[in-house]
């Protein structure tokens, strides 16, 4: 059997990750961990061959073009257009096409040659690929959370309606979707989403006032893109997952909570009405949801690092500070609120990232600048993408236009 696939953002770390765990599935020494009773043939004939059809990239030019002579896809796409003659250059003797802009991620997203959709492109920007691969049918193994925050509702949708199945790759959904196995839907009495707490776990109101780009780049468990990682330090990624795990699993935001669990072992547990709680447990490495959203529904020996639990001693879990982390409190409340306030919340956000990673605002003014947008925007409901891009464009805005009055109300007068 042959799973062909799409990578939507394979130069990032989870694009990487998926790369590396693909070339390992298809390698002999995968295909030996297969045989059972080393030597029987039943699963050896069964064995899927995972083709890379298309990849794609925002502006590292260079990787991709690596990344294309390596595993030989048969499409690129550079969504930054300026890039697209350098990376032809770059590619050039290659049987490859080039697709640019943001179109050409939508496009390899639909190629009739692939299965499967990987999509780990950071941020809103994966929407329109994610709803078209979903139009087209595609099985959707969803890394993006954004897409799924913002337009949840559309996306289950449009999913449904032409029977694209959507696999969680986040550690959090992907152990969710494993231990709701256990189950049907109405035995489930909650979800738990276990949350690392980041680099400021420990941090009160106060502490973080002053914390630097390098502290909130600093995570003491995973080694992920630039954005999620901030949104790890101020828990807005727990806030987006929040969001996420209600549309994915039509889990009511009742029975949704979060709990801080340092080592990263447990990646998230289901209670189910009788009291029983099923965990899924794993080393902290991305390659382990990826390989399961890949292979699924069979699990197969890979490149992920097996547990040992005797090493690890104990296992912790703490209930989050809302104060230091009020962004978590906001989250929740933008779950139950429903309609735009998810859209505006996220692209506050990114906005928001953008100018502390960029050393323009102070870590501290990112959740104020999210709760600012959320408060003057008007929610509405039942929405079509139109109306959830103008949204998303009007927080952007409105960032910008608060950013700007507030360095006009601090400049120095000057002296005469
Ligand atoms: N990293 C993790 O461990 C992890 C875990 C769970 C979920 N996720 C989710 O997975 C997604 C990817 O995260 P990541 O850490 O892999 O991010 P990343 O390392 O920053 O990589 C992002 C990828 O998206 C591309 N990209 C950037 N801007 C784009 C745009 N405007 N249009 C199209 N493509 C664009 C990048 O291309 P260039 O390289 O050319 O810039 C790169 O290939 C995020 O939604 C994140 O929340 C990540």
């Amino acid at each position: 059997m042959i799973r062909r696939i799409a990578i939507l953002g394979s130069t990032g770390s989870i694009g990487k990750k998926a790369l590396r765990v693909i070339e390992a599935l298809n390698s002999s020494l995968v295909a030996l961990h297969r045989t059972p009773n080393g030597g029987g043939s039943s699963l050896e004939k069964e064995k899927t061959k995972y083709e890379i059809v298309a990849l794609s990239a925002h502006s590292n030019v260079e990787l991709l073009a690596e990344q294309a002579r390596r595993y030989k896809p048969k499409f690129v796409a550079i969504t930054n257009a300026d890039y697209a003659g350098s990376l032809r250059e770059l590619v050039g003797g290659l049987d490859v096409e080039i697709l640019t802009g943001p179109d050409g991620l939508t496009e390899i997203a639909q190629l009739d040659e692939v299965d499967v959709v990987l999509t780990a492109v950071v941020g809103a920007a994966g929407l329109p690929a994610v709803l078209a691969a979903a139009q087209k049918g595609k099985t959707l193994a969803i890394a993006n959370k954004e897409p799924l925050v913002i337009a949840g509702e559309l996306l289950m949708e449009i999913a449904k309606e032409n029977d694209s199945t959507i696999l969680p790759v986040d550690s959090e959904h992907s152990a969710i979707f494993q231990a709701m196995q256990s189950g049907s839907a109405e035995e489930v009495s909650k979800i738990i989403l276990t949350a690392s707490g980041g680099p400021f776990r420990e941090a009160t109101v106060e502490d973080i006032q002053n914390v630097t780009r390098q502290q909130a780049l600093s995570h003491p468990v995973w080694d992920m893109g630039p954005k999620i990682t901030v949104d790890s330090a101020t828990m807005m990624n727990k806030a987006l997952e929040v969001i996420e795990a209600h549309w994915l699993f039509d889990m009511p935001v009742e029975k949704i909570e979060v709990l801080i669990h340092p080592e990263s072992i447990v990646h998230s547990l289901v209670e189910f009405v009788d009291g029983s709680v099923i965990a899924q447990l794993g080393a902290p490495d991305m390659c382990l949801p990826i390989q399961y959203a890949l292979t699924y529904p069979a699990r197969v020996a890979g490149i992920a690092k097996h547990l040992r639990l005797d090493e690890l001693g104990k296992l912790t879990f703490e209930r989050p500070n809302l104060e230091t982390f009020r962004v978590l409190s906001l989250g929740f409340e933008v779950a139950r609120t429903g309609g735009t306030a998810a859209v505006v919340f996220n692209a506050a956000n990114e906005a928001a990232v953008q100018e502390f990673l960029a050393g323009r605002i102070k870590f501290v003014n990112i959740v104020e600048l999210i709760e600012q947008c959320l408060n003057k925007h008007n929610v509405k409901r039942r929405v079509s993408l139109e109306e959830l891009l103008e949204a998303d464009a009007w927080a952007r805005r409105e960032v910008k236009i608060s950013l700007k009055r507030r360095a006009k109300s601090v400049k120095p007068k000057l002296k005469i």
